[in-house]
């Protein structure tokens, strides 16, 4: 079938549609049965996999009666977090919105302030800016990684931005550009060496949403530990999880510190009287969490060893379907795989959601990208810069069930 492009009611078809590959949606579902075998229907796009001391650490929270925000396993999962990711400290907090709320508040995003976030992301990093009152600035995505396009962000804040007594300020609405807060989509790493450059030239403060990206490395550097501080979320269907959970990881000792404080109400230190300097969160995570967390960090390796076996048997099996393309990890790059991906070359948006009804009609749980952030009513008047790739990459990505255990014993 050759596509057609939709005007209004009628169709049409241009030369570059005849020039665009079709995509069969069976073959699509062919391809996908072909990796996952006889894999129990339906087959779920994340699950998590408790084969470690799981059972052990949480029946040791429920025997001692540690369930809640204090206990031992908060401090060792922290400690653990913190050898994972390279970085001198990890503060653990109840999920990883309220960890990407901690670091920008810790960085210094205070209301009124711009935040510089893809639009092609989980809403949680966009409303994380919104906590702290300030606003988030949507900027475009590159192909390659899925997360910022660092060349187009340079571009777009030598138009927009102004240096006023050392901060970048943007020129139209008059507001300090505090913050960036690249995503590792689906587990890609970024390109954060260049972000890095772009922003350090502008004093704009990195910030790795690394939420999905736990395991991942870029250039030989685990994610996490890549900027001023990071993100890792521990929701369930994440690499890692604790049922539900987060983290900031960072170098500053003195910035974690300060994120622990105020994500315990900023209660002082002291046995018994409830003194309280500031306003604060209660954003701790509970030690039986914790302990679910650390089984689950003891088998981080075996977990991503497995993801990535599914994704190379991923990867050979979209070889030859027409008009897909795999993703595959960015060049220097090792990534956790959280969520396989394919990129359809017709951009219809139609033919995705085609082709996300012929697996869900299988009982493979497929699911396009997010919704982009700037079409949300919320986010419709905020700034933002051209976005034309990522609003493409949106109607184009399907996910691709991933869960670890579909690459163990392959
Ligand atoms: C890109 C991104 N940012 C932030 C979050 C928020 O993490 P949580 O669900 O733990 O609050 C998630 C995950 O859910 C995510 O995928």
């Amino acid at each position: 079938m050759i596509p057609t492009n939709s005007v209004g009611t009628e169709s049409v078809n241009t030369p570059s549609d005849l020039l665009r590959p079709s995509v069969n949606a069976s073959a699509v579902v062919a391809a996908i049965a072909s990796v996952v075998g006889n894999a129990p229907r339906p087959v779920p796009l994340h699950e998590p996999q408790f084969s470690g001391r799981e059972w052990t650490y949480v029946k040791r929270c429920l025997d001692d009666g540690w369930v809640s925000s204090a206990g031992p396993f908060v401090e060792r999962f922290e400690k653990a977090l913190a050898a994972r990711c390279q970085v001198q400290a990890a503060v653990a907090t109840v999920n990883g919105t309220a960890a990407l709320h901690m670091a920008l508040h810790v960085v210094g995003v205070r209301p009124n302030d711009e935040v510089i976030v893809p639009t092609l992301t989980f809403i949680a990093t966009a409303n994380a800016v919104t906590y702290c009152q300030a606003v988030p600035h949507f900027v475009d995505s590159e192909v390659q990684s899925l997360g910022i396009d660092a060349a187009a962000l340079e571009r777009h804040l030598r138009q927009t931005v102004d240096i006023e007594n050392g901060m970048a300020v943007n020129r139209q609405t008059g507001r300090i550009v505090r913050a960036c807060v690249p995503v590792h989509v689906f587990g890609h790493p970024s390109n954060i060496d260049s972000l890095a450059r772009v922003c350090g030239d502008l004093n704009i403060a990195l910030i790795e949403d690394a939420t999905e990206a736990l395991g991942s490395q870029y250039r030989g550097r685990p994610c996490g530990g890549l900027a001023r501080a990071g993100v890792l979320s521990f929701n369930g269907n994440k690499v890692v999880t604790t049922g539900g959970g987060g983290a900031v990881v960072t170098n500053d000792k003195g910035l974690a510190a300060r994120a622990k404080h105020l994500s315990t109400t900023a209660k002082m230190p002291h046995v018994w009287v409830f003194q309280h300097d500031e306003i604060g969160w209660n954003y701790r995570l509970p030690n039986i969490n914790a302990a679910l967390g650390l089984a689950q960090l003891e088998q981080l390796d075996t977990f991503v060893a497995a993801k990535r076996r599914l994704a190379t048997r991923y990867a050979a099996a979209f070889k030859n379907v027409r008009g897909v393309q795999y993703v595959a990890e960015p060049p220097d790059t090792k990534s956790n795989y959280w969520l396989n991906a394919i990129l359809l070359d017709d951009d219809s948006g139609e033919t995705r959601d085609n082709v996300l009804k012929a697996n869900h009609a299988v009982g493979f749980l497929t699911r396009p990208a997010w919704e982009p952030m700037h079409t949300l009513p919320m986010f419709r008047d905020t700034p933002r810069a051209d976005t034309s790739t990522a609003e493409s990459i949106q109607r184009r990505l399907i996910n691709l069930p991933s869960s670890p255990q579909l690459g163990m014993g392959v």
